[in-house]
């Protein structure tokens, strides 16, 4: 895999990268007078910083277990159409474990998405050496993809580079999207061409820095698909590839887009987004049992990927596309979840104090 040509610049990126995609998710708690939400993003910080306060955290939980485990609990979410319903699987990829519109849905002041204004764009971030925003990807001719080949929307998705062949800026995850089979490739260009078009126009993104040459080698077989009665290859494909969670829990490294021998580690910041006076962490989660998610039980780990629910009850901050997981069927959310518990205990740092 492309890995060793574009280092420091590509850890600078991929900095710029998470700090976008969580700022953009922010923006779904509105502006800097939300109290509540300072306060959860305190303790997020807080949390992740110390080894003692999960200790005694997870004492607290292990009590109320006794008393009363936690339940996973919600209507039934059916399996994924079958392949062949191109369909219905883009569907259920894009609106779920994908969750495209986490970015790319139109949002209200309060951060809310907005009825009719889905994939038709809005998401917005400000950095010194970027200003990105996510287009309207509906099928509207004019202002949306509706003029652009399959192909073209392939290359975009998966190595970045739009439909004039010049290469895209941060955020979105084409290191991961290079991977998704072509038959689900085409699923998801099919339902992004099923989805309403909405005439609206969304700024150019402007990068102020140098890009890499490409972001990822070109992809020039087809992809095959992996079955699902491969549960681990699967799970992993639906985590990794797809809902690129390990993107955001795994350390950066210098030489490559994370250093994944210590997968699920966490402890990429996410600093003072928007303004607000709060800056997050990633959680750990490996199977570190105090540090990471190695005592927590399956449904305590659904309901935080479903529901956004720590396992002590704390609301997490609304950074991951919770209401899009919630689509997710029953049986994929046992893969993610058999998946992520692969990841063995291992701690990263967490960033120093002053970069807060
Ligand atoms: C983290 C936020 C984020 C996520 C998640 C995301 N995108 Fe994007 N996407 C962007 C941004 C920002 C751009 C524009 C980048 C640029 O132009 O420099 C973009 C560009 C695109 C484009 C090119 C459109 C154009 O007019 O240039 C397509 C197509 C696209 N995304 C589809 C998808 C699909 C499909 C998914 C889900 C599998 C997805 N995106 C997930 C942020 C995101
Ligand atoms: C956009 C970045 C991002 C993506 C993508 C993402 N996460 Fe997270 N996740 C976070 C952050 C940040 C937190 C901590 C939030 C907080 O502390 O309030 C978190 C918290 C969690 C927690 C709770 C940990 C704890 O100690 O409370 C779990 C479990 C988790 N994520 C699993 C996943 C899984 C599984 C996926 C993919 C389906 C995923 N995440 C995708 C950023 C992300």
């Amino acid at each position: 895999m492309f890995t060793n040509t574009f280092t420091p610049l590509y850890r600078l990126l991929a900095a710029c990268l998470l700090a976008v995609v969580l700022a953009a998710c922010a923006q779904d708690s509105g502006m800097p007078d939300s109290s509540g939400e300072t306060e959860a993003g305190s303790e997020a910080a807080a949390d992740t910083g110390s080894e003692a306060e999960a200790d005694a955290a997870d004492a607290a939980v292990a009590e109320d277990e006794e008393a009363e485990p936690y339940v996973f609990d919600r209507p039934f979410v059916p399996p994924s159409p079958p392949l062949t319903d191109l369909l219905g699987r883009g569907e259920y990829l894009v609106e779920g474990i994908a969750g495209c519109g986490n970015c790319h849905s139109g949002r209200d002041e309060n951060g809310e998405l907005v009825e009719g204004l889905e994939y038709a764009g809005n998401f917005v971030i400000e950095e010194p050496i970027f200003t990105a925003y996510a287009p309207n990807i509906t099928p509207d001719p004019e202002t949306g993809i509706g003029e652009w080949t399959d192909e073209q929307i392939e290359r975009a998705i998966r190595e970045g580079i739009r439909e004039d062949g010049t290469l895209m800026g941060p955020p979105m995850a084409f290191a991961y999207y290079r991977d998704i089979s072509s038959t689900d490739m085409a699923a998801i260009i099919a339902y992004l061409r099923s989805v309403p078009p909405v005439s609206r126009e969304v700024p150019e993104s402007i990068v102020n820095m140098e890009l890499p040459p490409a972001w990822v080698e070109p992809v020039t077989e087809p992809v095959p698909d992996i079955p699902p009665s491969d549960r681990l290859a699967y799970g992993r494909y639906l985590s990794h590839t797809i809902g690129h969670c390990t993107q955001c829990h795994t350390p950066l490294a210098e030489e490559s887009i994370g250093d994944f021998s210590r997968i699920g580690s966490g402890m990429n910041l996410y600093p003072l987004p928007f303004g607000y006076d709060w800056s997050a962490l990633a959680a750990n989660i490996t199977q570190h049992e105090t540090l990471g998610i190695g005592a927590w039980t399956d449904d305590e780990i659904k309901r935080a990927i479903v529901y956004g629910i720590s396992r002590d009850g704390r609301e997490l901050l609304p950074f991951m596309g919770y209401s899009y997981y919630e689509k997710v069927s029953d049986e994929d959310l046992d893969l993610i979840v058999e998946y992520i518990k692969t990841f063995p205990p291992s701690v990263a740092e967490a960033p120093a104090a002053e970069e807060h």
